[in-house]
């Protein structure tokens, strides 16, 4: 809901927890007056405006009015030149070499329909909803800025987005534009981001905040694996359960930068949007440039409660209406059972016996085309690869025929200088003219800013689809730019190119998702290099990371969890030992970590024993069972693998009388404590059952002992605010049916069910 005081001009925009509340100062100025616990509405907030006064010293006065120092004031668009010597929002120079812009309140208007973003993926609007834009302007360069909001009242989630445009007779170099800046009032913050690289991605990193800037940013091309484009402020105290907090997502796939300052008079700046390193765009007159749409959440009850706002926010309205809530099936990808090493007759058998066991997808994932046995050559060529008798048509129709869906990996965004399309078309390559390229997995770049590439990307992606009847496309992307330089474009637009490729790949993906409706797309870059919510908008999954191993993956999925939803993760049982880490994990918890995000296999399915069958054929099952729970129920992380030993994590259903909870544990401790777990949302006045899911020991190898299953009865009340008391784990001496048997890297899923339902 938005409601507005035409009179002092004061917005309020409300959701169901929150109320985000600004208004236009007497100089023109559109300032932040609060954000966080919802407000009623009044018929002026004039009271909340906290100005200084009386004249300060050493500043810099705006229009001669005694305290009025820019420096001071919590702005909407902070801009540079006018005395605020904090980061601006937006910086841009002038054909006169001037860099100064002094954004004032023209107008305001509030619009039925969201509009969408040019070029860029955008939330879709809750119905009913208003959406707020206030378009300020500069009176002597003519550069004329659109504020949007868009209030999404259920998710407890504010976008915001600009758009800027040249009035003026002659070009302008934008050089910074981000998508938003939110000044708060005081100093005393953490500020949480996702910092890892290839294998670790999304670890938590929390820091507090103390007077300077600090920056987080990729100048990768993508969003990286470095740092997230997601990132919370949080009050000290704050933890998962409790204590205000603040998550900013970015709905951008390309380089960006977060920006948390807090200035000498201790209030905080926060800023996000694309990154302005090595960034510059040239307006001319009459343009207009559009940043990034930014998803803002505030929760007063801690970093779970932050986090479920955007997991709902994105199911409901960052993932295609097509795949929105739909269950995802569950796949057998090759990639670690074969790597490059494949013939028809491999892949049969794995489907084959993925059928058996109750796999939905199987997945071909690289090597089926040019002639590609190895990482050195091909990309670029997507004809059939020799070794693939019958090339992709004929794999797909054997799958189709055992009742699988049929899935294919395709790097559309890259060249091997080993390829037909490379010898074809050298231009193409992102690499200057008097350089030798650096390579990255011995590959380069493709040019997404040339409109020829994206033509010639969907034709030929287009053909592949089509002629092997495709369900589902594993999208990946395995290098980070370099020599960046794009033959395509003039010497002065190459300072645009990071943007203008991602606007190419957004327009590729807009052009395919629309021709092809029903194909389930997974965004995958070496894992989770570009996990973001851009590329969430055209496919509904990611591939966390390439890291498979259970017990690296709790921290991994533990971490991407902070944003994205459990049905945007992809998660499988890999081999052992890992071939990242090289580590023995009990094939149940391989499970049991993987159960919790879109389920699949990827190691060897023809080389399980008897009884590693039977195991996964049962793991299936429960997974089936409790899909809907395990990739769209309300998420929490109850301890951490950040932490501690033990890591815990909870799904819960809408109405709180089913839910799941993993139990996970790193070492098994000598003579240990008693655990008890403290279960929240459950409904108070029910009688759950909580059993645990029938597992096998370790040594499923060699035996086929079951580890004894344990029942708990207790009320809703009870599991909340007393915990589920839990059997004591071995404790050295005996193995009685009482004992939970554990052991390092054991873990358990309790299945949590009110009585009579
Ligand atoms: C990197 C991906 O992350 C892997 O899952 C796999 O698809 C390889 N690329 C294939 O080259």
């Amino acid at each position: 809901m938005i409601s507005i005081n035409d009179q002092g001009l004061e917005f309020h925009l409300q959701t169901k927890r929150s109320s985000y509340l600004i208004k236009v100062t007497s100089t023109g100025h559109l300032v932040h007056l609060h954000y966080g616990d919802r407000l009623t509405h009044r018929p002026q907030f004039n009271a909340l405006e906290h100005l200084y006064h009386d004249k300060m010293g050493s500043s810099t006065d705006y229009a001669d009015i005694p305290g009025q120092t820019l420096n001071t004031f919590r702005l909407e668009v902070p801009t540079f030149g006018k005395g605020d010597y904090r980061s601006p929002l937006l910086h841009v120079e002038y054909t006169d070499g001037s860099r100064v812009t002094d954004l004032l309140y023209q107008s305001h208007q509030l619009l039925d329909s969201k509009p969408s973003l040019e070029g860029l993926p955008s939330a879709s609007a809750e119905r009913d909803s208003h959406h707020l834009v206030i378009t300020l302007a500069d009176p002597v360069t003519k550069l004329e800025v659109d504020v949007h909001y868009s209030v999404f009242s259920q998710s407890d989630v504010i976008t915001r987005h600009l758009v800027v445009r040249n009035h003026a007779s002659r070009p302008v170099q934008l050089l910074r534009a981000l998508s938003s800046c939110v000044d708060f009032a005081d100093e005393s913050w953490d500020l949480i981001h996702l910092q890892g690289k290839w294998i670790k991605e999304a670890q938590i990193a929390r820091q507090s905040l103390e007077k300077g800037t600090v920056q987080i940013d990729s100048k990768k091309g993508v969003s990286s694996a470095n740092h997230n484009p997601f990132i919370a402020l949080a009050r000290k105290e704050t933890n998962e359960h409790l204590g205000a907090c603040y998550g900013f997502g970015l709905m951008y796939s390309g380089n960006h930068l977060s920006v948390a300052e807090v200035s000498p008079y201790n209030q905080t700046r926060v800023m996000t949007g694309i990154n302005d390193f090595d960034f510059r765009w040239e307006l001319e007159s009459g343009e207009r440039f559009t940043t990034p749409e930014i998803a803002l959440t505030y929760s007063a009850s801690g970093l779970n409660r932050m986090s479920q706002q955007l997991h709902q926010f994105i199911n409901q309205h960052v993932i295609s209406e097509q795949w929105r809530n739909v269950e995802r099936p569950i796949q057998v990808n090759n990639w670690e059972a074969t790597y490059f090493d494949f013939d028809y007759d491999k892949l049969d058998a794995i489907a084959q016996k993925a059928k058996s066991i109750g796999v939905e997808l199987f997945v071909l994932d690289d090597g089926w085309f040019g002639k590609r046995n190895d990482d050195t050559t091909s990309l670029g060529d997507y004809f059939d690869n020799p070794k693939l008798v019958g090339g992709i048509a004929r794999i797909s129709e054997t799958v189709k025929d055992y009742g699988l869906k049929f899935g294919i990996w395709v790097e559309p965004e890259m060249v091997s200088p080993d390829s037909e399309l490379f010898r074809a078309h050298p231009e193409w390559a992102i690499t200057h003219p008097e350089r030798t390229p650096s390579l990255g997995r011995n590959q380069l770049v493709l040019d997404m800013a040339n409109p020829e590439v994206i033509d010639y990307l969907f034709e030929k992606l287009s053909d592949v689809f089509s002629r092997a009847r495709v369900d589902y496309v594993k999208w990946d992307h395995n290098r980070n730019f370099s020599d960046s330089y794009a033959h395509s474009l003039s010497a002065k637009e190459q300072a645009s190119f990071n943007h203008r490729y991602v606007l190419g790949l957004y327009d590729l993906l807009t052009r395919l998702t629309k021709t092809f409706p029903n194909i389930l797309f997974e965004s995958c870059s070496s894992g989770g290099n570009r996990f973001d919510l851009g590329m969430l908008s055209y496919m509904p999954q990611t591939w966390t990371s390439d890291n498979t191993d259970a017990i690296e993956r709790l921290n991994i999925q533990h971490g991407t969890s902070l944003c994205y939803p459990l049905s945007a993760m992809s998660a499988h049982v890999a081999a052992k030992p890992s071939h990242q880490v090289l580590r023995r994990t009990p094939l149940e918890t391989r499970f049991n970590v993987a159960a919790f995000g879109n389920f699949g296999y990827q190691l060897d399915i023809t080389q399980l024993t008897e009884q590693e069958t039977q195991a996964v054929v049962e793991q299936i099952a429960f997974y089936k069972q409790h899909r809907q729970l395990l990739q769209f129920g309300r998420f929490y992380r109850l301890s951490s693998p950040f932490e501690g030993n033990i890591t815990t994590w909870l799904v819960v259903n809408d109405d709180g009388n089913e839910a799941l909870l993993g139990y996970y544990q790193k070492l098994q401790q000598s003579s240990g404590e008693l655990e008890t777990i403290k279960l929240p949302a459950l409904n108070p006045e029910l009688a759950f059952i909580v059993r645990s899911r029938a597992q096998y020991r370790e040594e499923i190898e060699t035996t086929d002992t079951r580890v004894n299953s344990e029942l708990y009865q207790l009320y809703g009340d009870q599991l909340a605010s007393v915990g589920l008391p839990l059997n004591n784990q071995f404790m050295g001496v005996e193995i009685t049916e009482h004992t939970r048997y554990i052991g390092d890297f054991g873990s358990r899923i309790y299945h949590i069910m009110a009585e009579g339902y």
